[in-house]
């Protein structure tokens, strides 16, 4: 089993990152996991570019087939002036005519040191996602508030709360594959 992970933050002590990190140690072990990181490397989304059959950019290609070959993605993000970062929503922009989503079971986790936890984001990005007929299901979705209290001085998430909504999201999303 694959599952493709994407952080919304481009940020090197990026919680949102961290919290993939904490995810990935919480899978069993025939799982492959797969951190996209091309976010920063993607043109602006341009339809003109996206229905030309003669252009090809190698990040754009990248991205379609790491998505393809995933057996189940997780999306998690930041808020940003509550919305989704940029970089993400123009990532899953590239996304929206080619149709890896289509059937692809995801999900999304917003993060913020905010009580709120980002969830007009979560709320956006899981609209986005349905757009294009990802598998979006209620428990596929989880948003953690006060992110920034949950890691201890090392870095690692260290939650119990947080780690058992992790678990409970991770096995709802590989259940469809298995
Ligand atoms: C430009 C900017 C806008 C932000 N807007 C919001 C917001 O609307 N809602 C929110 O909960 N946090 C907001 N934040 C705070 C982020 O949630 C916080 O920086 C978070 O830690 C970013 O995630 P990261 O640690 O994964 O990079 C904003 C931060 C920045 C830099």
């Amino acid at each position: 089993m694959t599952l493709l992970g994407i952080s919304g933050s481009l940020r090197e002590k990026s919680a949102n990152s961290r919290l993939l990190a904490a995810l990935t140690e919480l899978l069993p072990p025939n799982v492959t996991y797969t951190a996209y990181e091309g976010l920063a490397e993607l043109p602006h989304f341009n339809p003109d570019l996206d229905g030309d059959d003669s252009w090809e950019h190698a990040e754009v290609q990248r991205w379609r087939a790491l998505l393809k070959q995933a057996d189940a993605v997780v999306i998690c993000t930041p808020e940003y002036a509550r919305g989704l970062p940029g970089s993400l929503k123009n990532a899953l922009d590239w996304m929206v005519s080619s149709g890896e989503f289509v059937n692809k079971p995801t999900a999304a986790i917003s993060a913020s040191p905010h009580p709120e936890g980002g969830a007009v984001t979560l709320e956006s990005l899981v609209g986005t996602l349905k757009m294009m007929s990802a598998e979006v299901t209620d428990e596929l979705r989880l948003s953690v508030p006060m992110v920034t209290k949950k890691f201890a001085a090392d870095g690692r998430l260290a939650d119990e709360k947080t780690k058992a909504e992790l678990r409970r999201l991770a096995e709802a999303l590989l259940r469809p594959v298995r």
